[in-house]
Parts: structure tokens; C-alpha cells; sequence
């Protein structure tokens, strides 16, 4: 019963750590190339290679490093369960970072950071829109409905299927998202990436957004139509974009995002998995799967999440 680790390109050495404290009797193993994957029967990844999974014949399930799993289900896939990561400090760190990206368009930084470079003194009020809009209501997305509303924004959400969240006016189905967006003054995405989802932040949407309004992308890149975003921030449709996510990451050092003043962007980090927290969580999996038990934040893979 191996718990194999396969987070590739970063130090792990308190993920180890941690997981071999929490499970001392049970053999967790680093993954490098040519090592012998024939006893593993739990894989713990994060951009696993593809050629990984045919060498497993004995895996029970695997767990997602993170709250997305959309790069695992990208690849093929022995057929065996899959976990995801939910955490209240993911959440929370979720909803700091969308609470600040609003208030930098809402206060203006945005504008003043173009004004310091031209030494220009021009005060002005802090934008009255208080309207957010969020894009997906599973555990991260109302997390972020709640921190909003209690900090006096007034939230709609709009998700696949229904949901009743206090204090959020709540959305359902794609025939609501047009009517959900057209009176936003920010539209946070945290849908899970599917192939209904892809692309859905695109020219059409943002037409039927108020002239102005902001966009705030901390679910995937590939949510959201770079050349449509282009052109709305050109044309004066949106006033703005909060990013954390791109198609292609790092972000290639010639892409035009890198030199728009209204794109606020960061190195995806709105929610970096915290070892801490999550380990018990990947520990106490892995000791489910030996039970026999079932997973805790099992995806439906037939949803993509
Ligand atoms: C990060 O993007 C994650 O899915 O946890």
C-alpha cells in the first residue's frame, strides 16, 4: 500500500514530511523518473506526466493537489475514484483575494499606479458600484459570496444547478447568465473548467455587462477569451481585469497582458494549497481507500468536478 507523491518542479520536502508524520507505518514515496510504481495504490498529484498512469496496476484512487482536478481529468486515467482538496483556509485565502482585487479597481489604485509614473496628483472618489456577480457556488465561490456580503457588497451568483445561499441572489442554468451579468459592477469567475464552462468569459458576455465593469479570473485561464478581453478593456467595455489564472502558465514574457495598465495580474496565487491543512485530509483518505472505504470530496467525474 504505497502513497505515491507526484508534485513535480517544487520542493517537497514538507509535504513529505508532513505526510509521512501523519501516516508513520505506511510507505510514502517521492516520485522521480524510472522509480518502480508496482506497489503504489494511491497517488497524490499535481502535473503528474501522463506516461505515469498506465505504470500503476495496483491503484485504488487518487487525489487532486489542489481544488481543481481538471489537469488530472485532461489526461487518461486508470478508472478509479479521484479527490479533490476543500479547505476553509483555500476559501479564505480565496475570498482575501477577491475582496482586495475588487477594492484596487474600486478605490482606483489601478489609476493611481499610472499616475505615479508621471508624478500626476488627481484625487477622485472610490467607485459606488458595489454589485459583484460570482461565477460558480460550489465551496470557493460561496465563500467569497459571504466574505463580500459582510463587507456591504450585494451578491448574485450563478451556478449549473440551483442553490439557496443567504443574502445571494441566486441564479441557475445557462439560459440565467446573461440576465445574472447585466447589472454587475464585478464579475468574479470560480467555475470549475469543463467543456461547458471553457471560453465562457468571451465578447458575447461581455456585452451584456454594464460599460465598465471589472472582471476578476481565479478559476483557469482557459475560462476566458484573452483576445475578446483584449478588445473590451480597448473599446471601454470593461474598465478592468483582475487575473490569477492564464491559458499558458508562467505567463509567456511577450504576452500583451504583461503591458496593459487595467490588467491587474498575479502569479496564480489567490489559493495556494496549504501542506498543513490539507494533509490530514490526503492522510485520511488514503487510510479510507485501505478500509475500503469511500473518499472525502470525491469528484463526479461525469460533471468534470
Ligand atoms: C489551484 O488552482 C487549485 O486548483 O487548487
Amino acid at each position: 500500500m504505497t502513497l505515491l507523491v507526484v508534485v513535480p518542479d517544487r520542493n517537497n520536502d514538507k509535504l513529505m514530511m508532513k505526510l509521512q508524520q501523519l501516516l508513520p507505518q505506511y510507505n510514502v514515496v517521492l516520485w522521480r523518473e524510472g522509480i518502480d510504481c508496482s506497489e503504489v495504490t494511491f497517488v497524490l498529484a499535481w502535473n503528474a506526466p501522463s506516461y505515469l498512469w498506465p505504470q500503476l496496476p495496483k491503484l485504488l484512487a487518487i487525489s487532486s493537489y489542489g481544488a481543481g482536478v481538471d489537469s488530472l481529468l485532461k489526461q487518461s486515467l486508470p478508472d478509479v475514484p479521484i479527490a479533490r482538496i476543500v479547505d476553509p483556509q483555500l476559501a479564505d485565502n480565496m475570498s482575501d483575494y477577491v475582496l482586495h482585487a475588487i477594492g484596487y479597481f474600486k478605490l482606483r489604485f489601478s489609476q493611481y499606479q499610472q499616475h505615479k509614473t508621471a508624478a500626476i496628483w488627481k484625487p477622485r472618489r472610490a467607485k459606488t458600484g458595489t454589485h459583484v456577480g460570482i461565477l460558480g457556488l460550489g465551496n470557493l465561490g460561496q465563500a467569497v459570496a459571504k466574505k463580500l456580503s459582510s463587507v456591504g457588497f450585494s451578491v448574485s451568483g450563478w451556478s449549473r444547478s440551483e442553490k439557496n445561499i443567504e443574502g445571494v441572489c441566486c441564479y441557475a442554468g445557462a439560459e440565467t447568465l446573461h440576465k445574472m451579468v447585466s447589472d454587475v459592477d464585478y464579475l468574479v469567475c470560480l467555475l470549475p473548467l469543463t467543456p461547458q464552462t471553457r471560453g465562457i468569459l468571451n465578447q458575447t458576455l461581455f456585452q451584456k455587462m454594464p460599460i465598465g465593469s471589472v472582471i476578476v479570473n481565479v478559476a483557469r485561464g482557459e475560462h476566458l477569451n484573452e483576445t475578446d478581453l483584449l478588445a473590451a478593456l480597448d473599446d471601454g467595455q470593461l474598465s478592468g481585469a483582475a487575473l490569477d489564472v492564464f491559458t499558458t502558465e508562467p505567463l509567456p514574457t511577450e504576452h500583451l497582458f504583461w503591458q496593459q495598465p487595467n490588467i491587474l495580474l498575479t502569479p496564480h496565487i489567490s489559493a495556494v494549497t496549504n501542506i498543513d491543512s490539507a494533509c490530514g485530509q490526503i492522510a485520511d483518505n488514503y487510510l479510507r481507500i485501505k478500509l475500503g472505504k469511500t473518499l472525502c470530496n470525491q469528484i463526479d467525474q461525469s460533471l468534470g468536478y
